[in-house]
């Protein structure tokens, strides 16, 4: 079966037709949403009726899923994090607690598991349940921000490395190491990436930028962290934004190597929760 993909971002995203993921996929289906991810970055599968194990079987047929270590935002479950305004037991989240706090991370610009070393490559988003009007998922091409840098600008940066910690993110929200277990501390440790990343199946290159990318590699601190802003600034204009409007039992799929993603605010009364699940890189990047 020949998958169809419609583009409907300005520069990347795309809406996958015809697919029902829950009857599960064969490996003919797995090369062609690969090869979907390297071209347009973000996947939109309307209308999948997943559960917490046809979600599983579907990720784990593109490399060994993330195990999500992190007590304080699980959802119970070996390799799922819950991203919405309630816990697991359906209560509300407060919004000065631990789980809270990871929320309001997701407001900042930033790319799954970029903290980690091998980092995340995929990240698929399941909504199970959303309020009347969902607030908008907003997706980064860094790829088409790449290409639109000065080519004198991309000769200068093209080998320069980035030190990325989930400490430094969480600092720009107000947390401090004492908001972190013992074991965390000990567990995620900063991790160094490349700035410019090369996909391995289109050859094109493109940033590699999160809200946890915190300063260059042999550059003054504050050097590197103005230019990672101002790379940030430009990746995220309107012209490389696609913001993807959630309907019920949506599955959004993302390649995490050159695309930033961040949630965007809601304070209404509806609970929201849609179900996380990521791929790792099968080595260290
Ligand atoms: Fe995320």
């Amino acid at each position: 079966m020949a998958l169809s993909f419609k583009q409907i971002g300005n520069t990347f995203a795309a809406e996958v037709r015809d697919i029902d993921l829950h009857a599960g996929i064969d490996q003919s289906i797995v090369d062609q949403i690969e090869h979907g991810l390297a071209t347009y970055g973000v996947l939109i599968f309307r209308d999948q009726n997943l559960d917490d194990d046809s979600q599983q079987a579907f990720i784990q047929q593109f490399g060994p899923p993330f195990e999500t270590k992190l007590k304080e935002i699980s959802a119970g479950h070996p390799h799922f994090y819950d991203i919405g305004n309630v816990d697991p037991e359906g209560k509300p989240i407060a919004e000065d607690s631990v789980r809270g706090m990871y929320m309001l991370a997701n407001l900042l610009w930033h790319t799954d598991g970029s903290q980690a070393q091998p980092p995340i490559r995929l990240t698929a988003l399941h909504a199970r349940v959303l309020p009347p009007v969902p607030p908008p998922t907003e997706y980064a091409d860094m790829r088409g921000a790449w290409d639109a840098l000065p080519a004198e600008l991309r000769r200068e940066i093209d080998e320069l490395a980035v030190e990325h910690s989930v400490y430094w993110s969480r600092q720009k929200i107000g947390m401090s190491m004492k908001d972190f277990s013992e074991e965390t501390l000990k567990t995620r440790q900063p991790v160094v990436h490349p700035l410019v990343r090369t996909n391995k199946l289109t050859g094109r290159k493109s940033l590699y930028l999160a809200s946890h990318a915190s300063h260059v590699i042999g550059w003054p601190v504050e050097k590197g962290r103005a230019l990672i802003e101002e790379l940030t600034e430009h990746a995220t204009q309107p012209e490389f934004v696609y913001a993807h409007q959630w309907r019920d039992r949506d599955l959004v799929m993302w390649d995490d190597s050159w695309t930033m993603h961040r949630s965007t605010p809601y304070d209404g009364p509806h609970p929201r929760k849609l179900r996380w699940c990521g791929v790792r890189e099968l080595e260290a990047v």
